[in-house]
């Protein structure tokens, strides 16, 4: 597995404010990830342009739809040459191996959301998802496991009991990292890079520790040193 383990996310709303930040990047260093505001207001351009300064690009828009339109939209995003795509696994079996389908293995790295951390046990019940959400989680990710995707995002706390259920080849990408010292935001389970690492994360998404860092190239600097030889 590649040593580059940084995700940086560039939660902006334009390509000039994405650029400030990115510019201060190295490519050597750190991937990018572009969610749904950042690509719905610049397009694929932005996506070429970042790829074309060489870094690696994680096109995170999580797509849930009927399986022929899913595979269909990752074949597209695959095509613009990214390195990695994420499909909802609540989209099912079906949705999930269509995707799979449309992508050869090897190339585009095709993940999973399991259940959006941001859902609480009211929002579960209101939509009648029965069960513990990290029972939900584990069932997704076995899901996704055995569609032959590459891996699934998780928190780093659900890292070592997804690691241990799918094998060391199975991606964990991990959002909600904090920095010692860094404030929480809005993040509610946070784990430092070297704890999510140790708990058996693949890739770490970070993106206001290094976004909002005074010296963004830094940050990263500091967090590989932190994760060097895990
Ligand atoms: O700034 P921060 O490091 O909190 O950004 C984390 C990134 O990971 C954001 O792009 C956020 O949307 C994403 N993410 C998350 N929690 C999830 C899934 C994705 O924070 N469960």
């Amino acid at each position: 597995m590649s040593k580059l383990r940084i995700i940086v996310a560039l939660d902006f709303g334009s390509a000039a404010e994405a650029l400030k930040v990115v510019d201060q990047l190295d490519p050597q260093l750190c991937r990018l990830k572009i969610g749904m505001e950042l690509f719905t207001a610049t397009g694929p351009s932005l996506v070429e342009h970042l790829m074309s300064k060489g870094f690696d690009v994680f096109l995170d828009l999580k797509f849930h739809d009927i399986p022929t339109t899913v595979a269909r939209a990752c074949k597209a995003a695959s095509s613009l040459g990214v390195w990695m795509l994420n499909v909802h696994a609540l989209g099912g079996k079906r949705m999930l191996a269509a995707a799979r389908d449309a992508i050869p293995q090897g190339s585009t790295k095709l993940i999973a959301v399991t259940l959006l951390t941001s859902m609480d046990q009211n929002d579960l019940d209101d939509i009648g998802l029965r069960g513990r959400s990290d029972e939900i989680v584990e069932r997704l990710a076995q899901l996704s496991h055995d569609c032959a995707l590459d891996g699934v995002v998780c928190s780093a706390l659900e890292a070592p009991s997804l690691r241990q259920m799918l094998g060391s080849n199975f991606c964990l990408v991990t959002p909600g990292i904090r920095l010692a010292g860094n404030q929480s935001d809005d993040q509610k389970r946070i784990t430092t890079p070297r704890q999510a690492i140790l708990n058996g994360s693949s890739y770490l998404v970070i993106g206001r520790p290094i976004t909002q860092a005074v010296d963004p190239l830094l940050a990263c600097q500091q967090i590989n040193a932190e994760i060097a030889g895990l």
